[in-house]
């Protein structure tokens, strides 16, 4: 069955690398993941003064992430860490208190970057995020992209055949198997919960 995954990329550059990297996630697993690249660019601002009263953008992208059933996150690093415009995101996701859409998402993290370590800190920031979120975020395997650059793409935009598009083929899988099985098992513990009242009532 195909999961509605929500992804949010964390740049907005035209010719992103990181978009690269998400649309052959999309290319790869079609069939059973069923992705939206939810816009973050037009997000104003978080401001908690405006939580009475939202801006329209803030409204749409809630109910995106709040309609699916996992959220994949696809960055680069800036300075060591998370950029600002996904800090953003999730913050605006976040909020108003206690009524967080991330509330137990599952998600994974992938960071790419021409440089060697794969936006390592980025992906630990957001990670943490995450753990604050209450997203179970899928463990391994892990996905540090290093050395991307133009040349990792074909015309098409799609990852080349090589070990990055191999990291990227597992990751997809894998994420797949984690939202499925978080997905069953809160259905089991539902219908367990349903039937323990059942017999309640009957007793
Ligand atoms: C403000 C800024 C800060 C950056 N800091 C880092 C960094 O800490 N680590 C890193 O590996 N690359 C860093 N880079 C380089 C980015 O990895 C590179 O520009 C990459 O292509 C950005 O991702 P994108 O192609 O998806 O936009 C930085 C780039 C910018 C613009």
């Amino acid at each position: 069955m195909a999961h509605k995954i929500a992804i949010i990329v964390g740049s907005l550059r035209k010719d992103s690398i990181n978009r690269k990297v998400a649309r052959s996630i999309c290319a790869l697993r079609g069939d059973n993941l069923d992705c939206s690249m939810i816009e973050i660019g037009d997000l104003p601002l978080y401001n908690q003064d405006l939580d009475h009263s939202p801006p329209q953008q803030w409204v749409r992208f809630r109910e995106q992430i709040a309609g699916a059933d996992g959220v994949l996150f696809v960055s680069p690093e800036y300075n060591r860490g998370i950029p600002g415009v996904l800090k953003n995101a999730i913050d605006i996701g976040s909020r108003p208190y206690g009524k967080s859409v991330f509330d137990k998402k599952p998600a994974a993290i992938v960071t790419a970057s021409p440089g060697s370590i794969g936006g390592f800190g980025s992906n630990h920031q957001i990670r943490q995020a995450a753990v604050f979120l209450n997203m179970p975020v899928m463990q391994q395997p892990e996905a540090y992209l290093g050395h991307i650059s133009e040349d990792s793409f074909d015309e098409s935009g799609c990852l080349k055949d090589g070990p990055v598009k191999d990291i990227i083929t597992n990751l997809a899988h894998a994420f797949h198997d984690w939202v499925d099985m978080i997905l069953r098992s809160r259905q089991l513990l539902a219908e367990d919960s349903a039937h323990r009242s059942q017999q309640k009532e009957h007793a």
